[in-house]
């Protein structure tokens, strides 16, 4: 079995508690500080997901400001919707990050965090995220390099296999170590880079990696054959670990802040 992971009901809602866990509010802190939007801008989130970003960019642009959200979801799209329903200033729309429906030069910024790894064609991407900022404006991108995961299990082969299976949830589970020049070659330059660990050393259900392990076991048991039941042992001795005060996990998110020089 080939297939990507689909967002839908279920595994939008796996994704919404894994991202009200603080290392993942920690991350939003890091993007919003590296972003300092103002009040008034108009602002762009690609792949917005349950919305939780795009609350937080509402408050900071104000009612002045405008807050564009898309997705190829539904669910992800009513989840958000939701969110920020106080906010008539946030605007959702179902479209692809490939093809996106605004005119040249619409935004002042534009964020796309944990999006582009999913999405075969980077080069349409970042044209099409090029065309709709304003001369001088910023985007800012976030993804994972899942090569940088540590994981300490109790059965290293089993993990393995799990975790192979696992890297199909996604097109591109390395993106970042290739993401500046892709950036550069768009016509971005590059104002900021760093890297945003998620650093579990418990087992805690407050973590990014606690439910992380519920949305592996429910991708990988999508499959059929032997992999379905070692998703589950696997799962079952990160757990054990955990009681035991042995659990370990850390894997890096990269950040990276672009501009879109002054003439076009
Ligand atoms: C892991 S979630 C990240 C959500 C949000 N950006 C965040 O960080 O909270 C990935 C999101 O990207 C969306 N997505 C995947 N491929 C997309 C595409 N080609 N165009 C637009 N959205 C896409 C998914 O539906 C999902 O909502």
């Amino acid at each position: 079995m080939s297939e990507k992971l689909h967002f839908d009901d279920k595994a939008a809602k796996r994704v919404e508690a894994m991202y009200a866990s603080s290392d993942v509010v920690a991350q939003r802190q890091h993007v919003m500080q590296a972003l300092g939007l103002r009040a008034g801008e108009r602002i762009l989130d690609i792949g917005s997901g349950p919305g939780f970003l795009l609350l937080e960019m509402a408050h900071a642009v104000g009612s002045s400001g405008r807050v564009a959200g898309i997705d190829i979801s539904n669910s992800m799209l009513a989840m958000a919707q939701k969110r920020c329903a106080a906010h008539p200033w946030v605007e959702l729309r179902e479209a692809n990050a490939m093809n996106l429906p605004f005119d040249d030069h619409e935004f002042d910024a534009a964020v796309v965090t944990q999006v582009y790894e999913y999405i075969a064609d980077i080069e349409s991407s970042l044209a099409e995220l090029y065309r709709v900022l304003r001369p001088g404006g910023r985007a800012l991108i976030v993804d994972t390099d899942w090569e940088s995961l540590v994981l300490h299990t109790s059965y290293p082969d089993r993990s393995r296999r799990v975790l192979s299976a696992w890297d199909q949830h996604l097109v591109n589970p390395t993106l970042p170590r290739t993401l500046i020049p892709e950036l550069r070659r768009a016509g971005f330059a590059l104002t900021h880079s760093t890297v945003i660990p998620m650093y579990n050393p418990d087992y805690d259900p407050d973590t990014y990696s606690y439910g992380w392990i519920s949305i592996v076991v429910s991708f990988v048991s999508r499959w059929s054959g032997m992999i379905k039941e070692e998703a589950k042992a696997w799962a079952e001795d990160l757990r054990q670990l955990g009681e035991r005060g042995e659990y370990f996990f850390s894997l890096n998110r990269y950040l990276f802040l672009v501009e879109k020089p002054d003439h076009d």
